[in-house]
């Protein structure tokens, strides 16, 4: 089965980790972490050209801290989307907020301006604009609405490392941007995350939150948690930090095959506004039907290929969510995606014979 995405480690990571267990410096309590960490931050500061790359264990450990940091808690509203992964509403209730759902933008699947603006209260202190599949967020005319407001803007490019728009990168485009380094996304340290700001202030709170508060040991100023990057991991992030061009230029290199061959089918591929660079995490096709999805999806896996539903069932109608009523919510672009789109493999293991099989099945399929 050729799977949807898969880790890519060799020899180097192997040696990375291997010098990491024979230092002996497993982690770093403080603030500024330890050798690989540091250098790891550093390493994605000059790739993103953010000012501050704080490394955390999880993306969601990034989303929660990104909210902590601006102060979100009980009584506030924060907007996100539904079609994500659940991470990006499971922080916010975590901090004891509220999330509140709006609808897509149909052509790129990522958060509409126009239902975040509809959605604007006295309470909403944050928005979470998800760079869903690799895709940039419409993060222009949502920042400038939320300046307006005085909200804060968490971009939440746990899928986008590599993706830009309007020449600025992925992470970069509100005033955090969080990134999971999952083993599934386009590189991994395994499980672990990053926020990247450009606001010193931000960039501070969050290194001391991520480590208990603590300044120099023992000396908690604020509330934090162990939210902390391990030096193995870290080390393992270096190394596929430098291969991540590598990893993202075969990727487009196959979403470019797919989009100049499906032009004329009936499936419509990925739309990329002008302006933007997807990373290609994940290349996702929309269908005429359900039933038009379930009948390729299935021809698709008979022939080996691992493609997959990113996301079946819409977070609001998850069964936590549900629970709490929000699956009355009408949100009739998130279920219409939810019920169509399908993604096809283009990582870098996928050939270009591989490629062709997948056509080949799309075109006999319409
Ligand atoms: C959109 C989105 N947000 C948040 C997360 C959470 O990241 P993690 O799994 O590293 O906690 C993920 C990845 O899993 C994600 O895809």
């Amino acid at each position: 089965m050729i799977p949807i995405n898969k880790p890519l480690l060799g020899k180097e990571e192997a040696d990375a980790v291997l010098k990491v267990l024979q230092s002996g410096i497993l982690t770093n309590p403080m603030p500024e972490g330890g050798p690989n960490l540091r250098a790891f931050e550093a390493e994605l500061e000059s790739y993103t050209r953010a000012k501050h790359a704080v490394a955390v264990n999880s993306g969601t450990a990034a989303l929660y801290l990104s909210l902590l940091v601006v102060g979100v808690g009980p009584g506030d509203e924060v907007i996100v989307p539904s079609f994500t992964f659940i991470a990006t509403a499971s922080a916010v209730m975590i901090k004891g907020a509220k999330p509140v759902f709006v609808d897509i933008d149909p052509g790129t699947y990522n958060m509409s301006p126009d239902a975040f603006k509809k959605a604007i209260t006295r309470k909403t202190k944050a928005v979470i604009p998800v760079d869903l599949y690799g895709l940039p967020a419409h993060i222009d005319a949502i920042g400038e609405i939320a300046e307006d407001k005085g909200i804060s803007v968490i971009e939440d490019a746990c899928q986008a490392q590599g993706a830009s728009s309007g020449g600025r990168m992925a992470g970069t485009l509100g005033n955090m941007g969080c990134f999971s380094f999952y083993p599934g996304k386009v590189m991994t340290t395994g499980e672990g995350g990053a926020v990247i700001t450009d606001d010193d202030a931000l960039a501070e709170r969050l290194r001391r939150t991520r480590t208990h508060g603590q300044i120099k040991g023992y000396d908690s100023v604020m509330l934090g948690g162990n939210f902390r990057m391990p030096e193995i991991e870290a080390a393992l992030g270096r190394v596929q930090l430098k291969k991540l061009p590598g990893f993202l230029a075969k990727r487009a290199e196959n979403a470019k095959v797919l989009t100049e061959e499906l032009a004329g089918t009936k499936v419509v591929p990925p739309l990329v506004p002008e302006g933007m660079k997807h990373n290609w995490y994940l290349y996702t096709i929309r269908c005429n039907s359900n039933k038009e999805r379930e009948g390729l999806r299935q021809k698709l896996t008979e022939a080996g290929f691992g493609v997959a539903i990113y996301y079946p069932i819409p977070v609001h109608r998850t069964p936590y969510y549900a629970d709490q009523g929000y699956d009355k919510l009408d949100l009739p672009e998130t279920e219409r995606a939810a019920e169509t789109v399908l993604s096809l493999p283009v990582n870098p293991l996928v050939m270009a014979n591989d490629l062709e099989k997948m056509l080949e099945i799309i075109k006999k399929y319409q």
